[in-house]
This record gives structure tokens, C-alpha cells and sequence, in this order.
């Protein structure tokens, strides 16, 4: 099937939507849904799902959204019941759903201030009952929204200002499933659970800021409110290695940076790590869209970036271990969050504490309590992963709230939360890794999602054991905070590209983040709609799509062009015309010398593309860069080798091969899913299609030939930007296509 829809309100709205409606709610949803509607209940098709009552065949359409009212009452109000300390108002919140909906439309609504609801708008404003909406555990939460349509205007009631914004989500979703126009009717919606979203390792793999914030555009769309950012960690020692020497060369990474003196050194390079501007940007950024980031430092174990700063507190054996009983420790550590505490704009911070020595079991406790303490003097709550439970002899307050992870660390019902302490859940049941993995996954187990109940029906965040209803709590359990689904970067930066991260979520987290709200989407449901939904999330283009009128993208031909053209011409349908930095046209080719380079209106594209082009070089010449862009880069040679390089995230992935030299050769690159290939056809008509390759290293020593590696494919996006760089030798005939259906080369 191909879905070719990128702004699918743009297409003819029809008003045939009363029977994409669905009936009947299962009851146990009543149990954390106020419940002001009558006692049918239909719902949407959003993601989550809501409980909706549509009252007749009429509908409110896109188009007819001219104004967006803001309740002037509360109009700089704030939620200050959410995680993060820098809650967007009312009225930002309505100016970044402004800018959704001319991205989403083609529509610029006018924001206004005003005391009621008007014609053709919508109206966003409070009810700040604090026993309207419920959770599961039936306490007030400030997430909650309703939202009531007729066929003239929408009004959208928020708990708070977040709960508003949820609303403003259910109302574009609603318009991209239900062919741009939103049933007249009433809905009520809240989370089941406050805490719903995902943790990214960016200890072993580092990740650009404009990464992040895209991802929190995603997650936003479906209602996820936490980006738990796990901020450095190390390579594991694993017992192929042989000495001491070789534990302290392992990949670590410290994502924060600043020019301090009392943390001077411990960063990763610039290059790898973010300045507090950096960090300022993506906290802001996301929390313009609800999603609060809760930062990670962890020790006392995965600290091998703390010890190669501080070599003094490692503990002997294992430098990525502090010795807690090293004086300078806990004083290093406390130092470490007081430079950074200050960057935090949020209630709870993540000390890490997983994977300790069990030798040290009382020590351990008591450097879990201080740093505990130290935090909560700064007025924050500390987390850590589940670790050495009371009947492990952990014995540290019940202050810190508790990031579940391994069932084999504890059994978070009866050792937590049956001792009084607050669960998060992150059960490994989804933990995913990425590229490989000996044991988990590389992407979310949709199957488990929708059924991971062991008494039957989808996972939520009270199922801890999706196979044993015995380790479970209870629905309405008031100790669990929520869920969070973690993605690790094990084997390091080599191993998988940044986006590459996205796609192990893209798929199936939107059917997670349905579940961790509390709604009940079937997996049919779920399946007819999430393309259309992924491809209609604001404020983020993981998937690099490119605007275009046809399957061409571009299609550029120099003889069309005058010798020494500052704009080569794009032929396709798109004009995409490039700008020509010094490179000199030759008959129907271009001639590329010195630094001259192409330049095009476009950065990146994601799968399914395939770049074409002829290519005659001069000399073999390492370092030439046939094409670079946002994402990745394609060079002739790389390093001091000619072979064929594709580059991501500074990573080469070469191919035993190289151009030959003084001849013509065809080349397409092409992206298929999770591949990259390269076809060639030299000019005697050899053809060959060969594949990049990660070579993945379980055993992470960089250079030291690993005694056990894996060759996996790898996904990277076409880069777009320039065409040649330090390339010398002709190229003609360059053109992309878009293959949605993806054909194999
Ligand atoms: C608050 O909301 C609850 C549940 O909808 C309702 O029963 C109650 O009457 C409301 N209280 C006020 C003061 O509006
Ligand atoms: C930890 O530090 C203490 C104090 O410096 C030292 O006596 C001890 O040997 C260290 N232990 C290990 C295992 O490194
Ligand atoms: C736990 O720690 C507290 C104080 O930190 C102490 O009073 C208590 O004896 C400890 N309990 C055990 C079982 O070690
Ligand atoms: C996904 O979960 C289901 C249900 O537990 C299980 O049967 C299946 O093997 C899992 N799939 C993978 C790929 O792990
Ligand atoms: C289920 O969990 C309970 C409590 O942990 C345990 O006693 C029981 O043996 C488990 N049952 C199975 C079938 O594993
Ligand atoms: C691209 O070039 C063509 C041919 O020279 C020209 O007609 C067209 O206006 C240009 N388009 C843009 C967007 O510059
Ligand atoms: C950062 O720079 C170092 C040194 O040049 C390089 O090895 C590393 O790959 C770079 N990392 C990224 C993400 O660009
Ligand atoms: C380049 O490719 C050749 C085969 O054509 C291979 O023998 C060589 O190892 C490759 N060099 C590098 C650095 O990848
Ligand atoms: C390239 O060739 C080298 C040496 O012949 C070989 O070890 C390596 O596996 C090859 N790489 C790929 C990606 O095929
Ligand atoms: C340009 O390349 C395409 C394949 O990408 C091919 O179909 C077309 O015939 C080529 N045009 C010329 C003028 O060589
Ligand atoms: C990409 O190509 C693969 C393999 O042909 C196909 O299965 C997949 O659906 C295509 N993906 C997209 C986004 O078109």
C-alpha cells in the first residue's frame, strides 16, 4: 500500500466520518475517567484513545478554524503540578498549537484573548475542579482536558495548561483520521498514570541536541510527558577482558559540559557533549510541548567517564566502580551535581545506582542515602534503578523514588512498593538495544503491548511481570509513578546512526504510549491508523520525507545548463534548483576541481530513496566528498583509504571497493528499510550491488580486535546538501527518487 499524504488536511475534506467512530469502552476504564458523559460511550481514533460521545452527523472542519481564543483568565496561567519546573502558559501553549496547525492545514488561526467561546475558533480554556479528572489510582491530575464540539466551534477545558495541550493533540489527530473535520459531541480524558515515556542511552552513544528535540515532538503527539536522558555510562566490562589496562580504553561518554573548574576535564569533547545553552535549548524546546527531560548522572557503577577524569576514586578491579569508601568520592560526586543541578528545570533527577558491587551492599546504601539528601537540599527528588531491595540488605530512605528495571534486581511490588516506596516502571520487558543485542530486542514487541497481561488485555504501567499476574499490583495502585521504556546503546557510537534510534521506536511506542495513558486501542484500530498519525507529527521530520510532486525528487542535467551557470536547473516537477559554488559545466557533466561544490535547497532523505549518478574521477583521491548533508555524508575515499565511505555521526562505514579512475561508472545509492546499498555498473558493464555494514563489537575495545564482533546493516539517509567537495573528475546525471515501495536494487 502506499501512503503518500504528507499534509493530509491539504487533501479534499469530506464529511463522512460517523462511521469511523467506534462504540463501547470497556468498563474498567470508568475506573480512572471522571465521568461526566452519559452512558453510551463511543470514541476516537487517536492515539491514545478517548472516550467520546458524537451527538449527530455533523462535524467541525479544519478549514473553519480562523481563531484560537484564549480564556483571558487564564491566559498566563501555568500547570505547577507537572515534573518540569518551566511549564509553558496557556498562551504558549496555544502559539506552538498555532504553528501545528498552519504546519498540519495550510491554516494560520488567529490567536486572540477573550472571555467566551466564538464562531469558527477554538476556544482553550480551565476548569481547575481538582476532582474532575482521576487517575488510576483515583487522584486529582492536572493532564486532563474535555473537549466539546458543535459544527461553529471547539472548546478545549483543561485540568491546567498541559492538559489543554493534550487536548489540542486529540483535536489534530482527530482531524487527520477522520478525513479533516472533528465530530460534534463531548470527550473526557485523562492519564491513568503521570509518568509515561522513554529513557535514550546517550552514555554510550551521543546524540545532537536537534535529535532530542524532534523526539520530543513525537513523543508529545501521543501524549508522553518524560525524556529521561541517561547522560554517561561506559562500554561494560565483560569478562573477555583480560587486564585493567584495557577496562580504562573502553567508549565512555559525559554529555555535559561546561568550563566550571570543579568538573574541568570530565566532559566528553564539544563535539559529544552539550554546553548548558545546549542543554537550556532542549529542556525549552520540549517543554513547549509537555514533555519534561529528566537528566541521569549516574554512579557509583558506569562511571568509567567520572574515573578517567578522577583515577583516584575507581575501585580497584573495576574502574568503571567509584570506591565509596575512597574520601574523595562522595565529595566528587556531590560536586559533580552541584555544578549541574542549577541546569535542571525539573522536580526529580535520575542518580543512577544500578549494578553496584554486591560486596558492598551497606556502603552502597549509605552513598544512596547521602546523595539522596544532598539532592533534596537542592529541592529535587532523587531516582534510582531498583538495586539492592531491603531483603538484599539495601537499606536507604524511602525518599527516593524507584526506576524498576530487572526482575532478577527486585520484584518491585512486593520488595518497593510494599516497603512504601515509589515505582516507576521500566521492566526490561521493553527494553530494547540498539542494532543488537545477545538478549534484548531492536525494537518494541507490539504483540506485548497489546497483550501483556498475563490475566488477559494489554500491558499497563501496574503489569511488572507480563507473564506471572502474581508480581503484579493492582490497577489502581497508588505507588507506581508510571512507565518508561528504555532504549540502550550497548556496543557504542559505531554501532547504529542517530535516527537509527528513532526507528526502533517509531512503529510501536505510540501503541505503548496509548496503554501507559490508559487508553484501549485495539491493535486493528491501531494498525489502520499510525502511518497516518507518524507521518502528521508536528514539529519533527525523523523521517526525513521531502516534499515532492512525484516520485522524482530531483533530477539535475548540466546540459541544460550555461557552461560556468551560477543555477543548475531541476528538471522534476519540484524545481529544486541548485547553486553552482565554482564548478565549471562540461558538455552534459559537470567539472569538479579544488573545493568547488553544488549546492541544493535539500538537507536529507530518509528510506525509501535511491540516488543516481554518473561519475568519472581523475585520481583516487581520499577525503573527496561526493555528497554531504544532515545526516550523513558519501565520500570517494575516506582516511587514507580510497574505498567507498558512507559517514554518519562521524562513523565511516566503508566498502571494499573503489571508483575506478579516468572511466565512467553508474552509481546509485539507495536506502530500503533498515539497508544501504550501492549499485555500480563500470564501464564494461560489470555490475554489482554491494551493502554498507556496522560491524558491531560486543566487546568494545576500540582497535583491539574484539575476539567476537557481528557485520549488521546500517540506515543511513541520503545526504542531500552539496554534491563534491575536495572531489576532483566529472559527475552528470544526478538525480533521487523517492521508492516507496522499495524496490530492492
Ligand atoms: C467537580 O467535578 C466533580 C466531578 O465531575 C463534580 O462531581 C463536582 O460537582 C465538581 N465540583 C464543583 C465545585 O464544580
Ligand atoms: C578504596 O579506597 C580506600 C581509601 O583510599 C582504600 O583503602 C581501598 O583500598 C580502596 N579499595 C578499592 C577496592 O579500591
Ligand atoms: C538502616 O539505616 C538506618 C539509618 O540509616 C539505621 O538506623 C538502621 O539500623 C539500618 N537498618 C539495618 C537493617 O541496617
Ligand atoms: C513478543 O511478545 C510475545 C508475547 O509475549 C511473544 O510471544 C513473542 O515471542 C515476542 N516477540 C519477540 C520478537 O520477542
Ligand atoms: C509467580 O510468582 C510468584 C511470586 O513471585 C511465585 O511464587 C510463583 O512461583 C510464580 N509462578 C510461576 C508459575 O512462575
Ligand atoms: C529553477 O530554474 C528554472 C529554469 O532555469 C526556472 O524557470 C525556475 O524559476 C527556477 N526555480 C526556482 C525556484 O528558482
Ligand atoms: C568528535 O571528534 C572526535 C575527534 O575528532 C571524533 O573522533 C569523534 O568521532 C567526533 N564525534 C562526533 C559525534 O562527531
Ligand atoms: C579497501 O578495499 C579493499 C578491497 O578492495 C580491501 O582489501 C581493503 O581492506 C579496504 N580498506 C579499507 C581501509 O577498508
Ligand atoms: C573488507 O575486506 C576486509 C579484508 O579483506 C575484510 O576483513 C572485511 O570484512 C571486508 N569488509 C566488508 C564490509 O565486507
Ligand atoms: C539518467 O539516469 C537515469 C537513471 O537514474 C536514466 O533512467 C536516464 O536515462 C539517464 N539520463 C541520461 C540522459 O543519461
Ligand atoms: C522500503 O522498501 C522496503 C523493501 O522493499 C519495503 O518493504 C518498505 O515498505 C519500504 N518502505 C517505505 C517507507 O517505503
Amino acid at each position: 500500500m502506499r501512503l503518500n499524504v504528507p499534509f493530509l488536511w491539504a487533501v479534499t475534506i469530506s464529511a463522512v466520518f460517523a462511521g469511523e467512530l467506534f462504540q463501547g469502552f470497556p468498563l474498567f476504564i470508568d475506573k480512572f475517567k471522571s465521568s461526566d458523559l452519559g452512558s453510551e460511550y463511543g470514541r476516537i481514533r487517536t492515539i491514545p484513545a478517548i472516550r467520546f460521545q458524537a451527538d449527530g452527523q455533523s462535524c467541525f472542519a479544519a478549514q473553519d478554524l480562523e481563531h484560537i481564543v484564549i480564556d483571558k483568565t487564564f491566559a498566563c496561567a501555568k500547570d505547577k503540578n507537572g515534573h518540569t519546573l518551566i511549564p509553558p502558559t496557556l498562551t504558549e501553549f496555544a502559539q506552538t498549537f498555532q504553528e501545528d496547525v498552519g504546519a498540519l492545514v495550510g491554516i494560520q488561526p488567529q490567536i486572540s484573548q477573550g472571555t467566551e467561546m466564538q464562531k469558527k475558533s477554538v476556544f482553550l480554556t480551565l476548569n481547575k475542579n481538582g476532582t474532575h479528572f482521576l487517575d488510576a489510582a483515583g487522584r486529582p491530575t492536572s493532564e486532563g482536558y474535555t473537549i466539546d464540539a458543535t459544527d461553529s466551534r471547539i472548546v478545549i477545558t483543561g485540568a491546567s495548561p498541559l492538559g489543554v495541550w493534550w487536548g489540542t493533540r486529540t483535536l489534530l489527530q482527530t482531524m487527520v483520521t477522520n478525513q479533516g473535520c472533528f465530530p460534534t459531541g463531548r470527550g473526557s480524558d485523562a492519564p491513568g498514570w503521570g509518568e509515561r515515556g522513554v529513557m535514550l542511552d546517550l552514555g554510550r552513544h551521543y546524540y545532537p541536541p536537534e535529535f532530542l528535540k524532534e523526539m520530543c515532538s513525537f513523543l508529545s503527539y501521543f501524549k508522553q510527558n518524560v525524556f529521561h536522558l541517561h547522560l554517561n555510562d561506559n562500554l561494560f566490562i565483560n569478562h573477555e577482558l583480560q587486564s585493567e589496562e584495557e577496562m580504562w580504553r573502553l567508549y565512555s561518554g559525559f554529555r555535559l559540559s561546561t568550563t566550571s573548574s570543579f568538573v574541568n576535564g570530565l566532559a566528553s569533547p564539544a563535539n559529544e557533549s552539550y554546553t548548558r545553552s545546549q542543554f537550556e535549548d532542549i529542556q525549552h524546546t520540549c517543554a513547549q510541548r509537555g514533555v519534561t527531560i529528566i537528566p541521569e548522572i549516574n554512579s557509583p557503577a558506569h562511571a568509567l567517564a567520572i574515573t578517567k577524569w578522577k583515577p583516584k576514586i575507581a575501585l580497584r578491579g573495576d574502574p568503571s566502580m567509584l570506591n565509596i569508601s575512597h574520601p574523595d568520592t562522595l565529595a566528587t560526586m556531590k560536586g559533580i551535581w552541584q555544578t549541574f543541578l542549577p541546569w535542571f528545570h525539573c522536580k526529580t533527577v535520575h542518580i543512577g545506582a544500578d549494578e553496584y558491587s554486591d560486596q558492598l551492599v551497606a556502603d552502597y546504601s549509605k552513598y544512596v542515602d547521602e546523595l539522596a539528601t544532598f539532592i533534596s537540599h537542592a529541592g529535587k527528588q532523587a531516582r534510582i534503578w531498583g538495586t539492592f531491595p531491603p531483603r538484599e540488605g539495601g537499606n536507604y530512605t524511602k525518599a527516593i523514588d524507584v526506576q524498576h528495571w530487572a526482575p532478577y534486581e527486585d520484584n518491585p511490588y512486593f520488595d518497593f512498593i510494599q516497603n512504601g516506596y515509589q515505582v516507576v516502571n521500566s521492566d526490561f520487558a521493553f527494553y530494547i538495544n540498539t542494532k543488537w543485542h545477545g538478549y534484548f530486542p531492536q525494537t518494541l514487541n507490539k504483540t506485548l503491548i497489546f497483550n501483556g497481561n498475563p490475566q488477559g488485555g494489554p500491558y499497563r504501567p501496574f503489569i511488572f511481570d507480563t507473564r506471572n499476574a502474581t508480581n503484579n499490583a493492582l490497577f489502581d495502585e497508588a505507588g507506581i509513578l508510571g512507565h518508561i521504556a528504555a532504549q540502550w546503546s550497548d556496543y557504542g557510537p559505531s554501532a547504529s546512526t542517530y535516527l537509527e534510534a528513532y526507528y526502533s521506536w517509531r512503529d510501536s511506542l505510540p501503541a505503548l504510549a496509548d496503554k501507559t495513558w490508559g487508553g484501549d486501542i485495539s491493535e486493528q484500530e491501531y494498525d489502520a491508523i499510525i502511518e497516518m498519525l507518524i507521518r502528521s507529527a508536528p514539529g519533527q521530520n525523523l523521517d526525513r520525507r521531502v516534499k515532492s510532486e512525484n516520485d522524482v525528487i530531483f533530477d539535475y542535467q548540466f546540459s541544460l545548463s550555461q557552461p560556468g551557470a551560477k543555477t543548475i536547473a531541476d528538471r522534476s516537477a519540484n524545481r529544486y534548483n541548485a547553486t553552482n559554488y565554482g564548478c565549471i559545466n562540461h558538455y552534459e557533466a559537470v567539472r569538479f576541481s579544488n573545493a568547488c561544490f553544488l549546492e541544493t535547497p535539500l538537507t536529507s532523505k530518509g528510506r525509501n530513496y535511491s540516488l543516481s549518478f554518473w561519475i568519472k574521477p581523475d585520481v583516487s583521491s581520499d577525503q573527496a566528498i561526493l555528497f554531504s548533508g544532515s545526516d550523513s555524508a558519501l565520500y570517494s575515499g575516506y582516511g587514507s583509504s580510497s574505498n567507498i565511505t558512507m559517514v554518519s555521526g562521524n562513523q565511516p562505514y566503508s566498502l571494499n571497493y573503489s571508483l575506478p579512475i579516468g572511466k565512467w561508472t553508474h552509481v546509485v545509492l539507495s536506502g530500503r528499510d533498515k539497508r544501504t546499498f550501492l549499485s555500480v555498473t563500470e564501464s564494461d558493464s560489470t555490475q554489482r550491488t554491494m551493502e554498507f555494514l556496522a560491524k558491531v563489537e560486543p566487546k568494545g575495545v576500540p582497535g583491539s580486535n574484539g575476539v567476537m564482533f557481528v557485520w549488521m546493516p546500517i540506515a543511513v539517509e541520503a545526504p542531500l546538501k552539496r554534491i563534491g567537495h575536495g572531489f576532483s573528475g566529472l559527475m552528470k546525471n544526478i538525480t533521487l527518487v523517492d521508492d516507496h515501495w522499495g524496490a530492492w536494487p
